[in-house]
């Protein structure tokens, strides 16, 4: 039996799990995978993948490096295309520059040199066709507020629910790690998206920062209803927040609730050779076995 057939097996997409919180733009599906392969070239990266992720839903992906995860998130954005089945976000097939899709690619480092202000850089993200041919929104170019527009109180707005208010008018390249990676998450959110798509957003993160910041999106998730899509590769500061987890390895894909894929018999099934999913005092998990048999902590 496959990973993503034990997985339907275990009834993973039981519409009847959701945390609380109030229900905004829940309870449609957001993303149908259905016998989904990619292929890079001639290689086939995973393959035989169904899953649905509901609106609303915290989502993590983990899985190990070159397992397929960024790939996943490039398919959802129109700029890989399957190789077979089917695949369908927010109840169409993907395209390019979906402006209800935010997007924070995995990235690393800003140059220290870089002067652009974060107010700015957010601001810029605000999706065009809400621009007036003069770069101004249609419906206040002859107002009196002519020259605040929509996107600067989106971009103040989405800074305020990253936390980051007091970085506004600060440079890109004076920022810290944990600092920078929230005003990313203000640029994905300006434009009010109803989908999130983090790659590893919490890299480079301490554990404390690291928290928080899973504390700042799962926030999102529940006042936006925003369907939210995370890379990591430690799915501990998040795991008691998830939904859902998507786990890729050795070319396939399994989904379902974090107690139900986060087991020893699911990641055995999914590699194909022993793993270990240990739980310690304080409840974190730590991974041990898999593709290489090198220990991998949560994922
Ligand atoms: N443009 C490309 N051309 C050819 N192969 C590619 C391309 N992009 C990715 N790949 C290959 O596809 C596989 C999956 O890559 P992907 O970047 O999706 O992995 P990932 O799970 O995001 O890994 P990581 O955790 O290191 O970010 C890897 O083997 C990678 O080398
Ligand atoms: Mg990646």
């Amino acid at each position: 039996m496959s990973a993503t057939a034990s997985a339907s097996a275990l009834g993973l997409d039981d519409p009847a799990h959701r945390p609380g919180g109030d229900p905004l733009r829940r309870g449609g599906i957001a993303i149908h995978a259905d016998r989904l392969e990619v292929r890079h070239g001639s290689k086939v990266v995973w393959s035989n993948a169904g899953f649905d992720v509901r609106s609303g839903e915290f989502v993590a992906l983990i899985g190990p490096n070159g397992a397929g995860k960024t790939t996943l998130f490039r398919m959802l954005l129109g700029l890989h295309y399957p190789s077979a089945g089917e695949l369908t976000v927010l109840g169409a097939p993907p395209r390019r520059g979906n402006p209800r899709i935010g997007y924070v690619p995995q990235r690393h480092s800003i140059d220290e040199d870089t002067h652009l202000a974060c107010e700015t850089l957010v601001r810029l993200a605000y999706p065009g066709d809400r621009w007036g041919p003069d770069g101004r929104f249609p419906a206040l170019r002859w107002g009196p507020r002519v020259r605040l527009g929509p996107e600067r109180a989106a971009a103040a707005r989405a800074l305020a629910d990253v936390g980051a208010t007091e970085l506004a008018a600060k440079p890109l390249g004076s920022l810290s790690g944990g600092e920078l990676q929230r005003v990313f998450l203000a640029e994905a959110l300006v434009g009010d998206p109803e989908m999130l798509l983090l790659d590893e957003p919490l890299s480079n993160l301490d554990l404390r920062r690291s928290r928080e910041l899973v504390e700042t999106i799962h926030g999102l998730v529940r006042s936006r209803g925003v369907t939210t899509l995370l890379v990591a590769h430690d799915i501990n500061p998040m795991v008691k927040c998830l939904d859902k987890v998507i786990y890729i390895a050795n070319g396939q894909v399994a989904t379902g609730r974090p107690e139900e894929v986060l087991t020893s018999e699911s990641l055995t099934a999914l590699y194909g050779v022993r793993v270990e999913v240990l739980h310690d005092s304080r409840g974190n998990l730590v991974i041990v076995g898999g593709e290489d048999d090198r220990g991998e902590e949560g994922g």
